[in-house]
């Protein structure tokens, strides 16, 4: 009786970019799997998601924009 090995095939993935935005989100190159916190799973397969660092985004953990309503506000309070 034989009995057959297979080694399975090793590849090296490319390094995933994550690019951080000066006071706004991290973009990474996508697909990605997040999980958050309480164990739950977001798949998310866009090319590129941007992932909230200010956490005033209204769908925290994927970036609304809202830091940029927050940068207007800190430009217009400097003005
Ligand atoms: S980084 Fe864009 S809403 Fe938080």
């Amino acid at each position: 009786m034989s009995t057959e090995h297979r080694v399975p095939s090793v590849t090296t993935p490319e390094p995933r970019r994550v690019v951080l935005v000066d006071s706004g989100p991290a973009l990474i190159d996508g697909p990605v799997d997040l999980v958050t916190p309480d164990g739950s799973v977001l798949h998310c397969d866009r090319f590129r998601v941007a992932l909230c660092l200010c956490k005033r985004s209204s769908i925290y953990p994927l970036c609304d924009t809202s830091h940029r309503l927050r940068r207007r506000r800190e430009q217009a309070d400097s003005a």
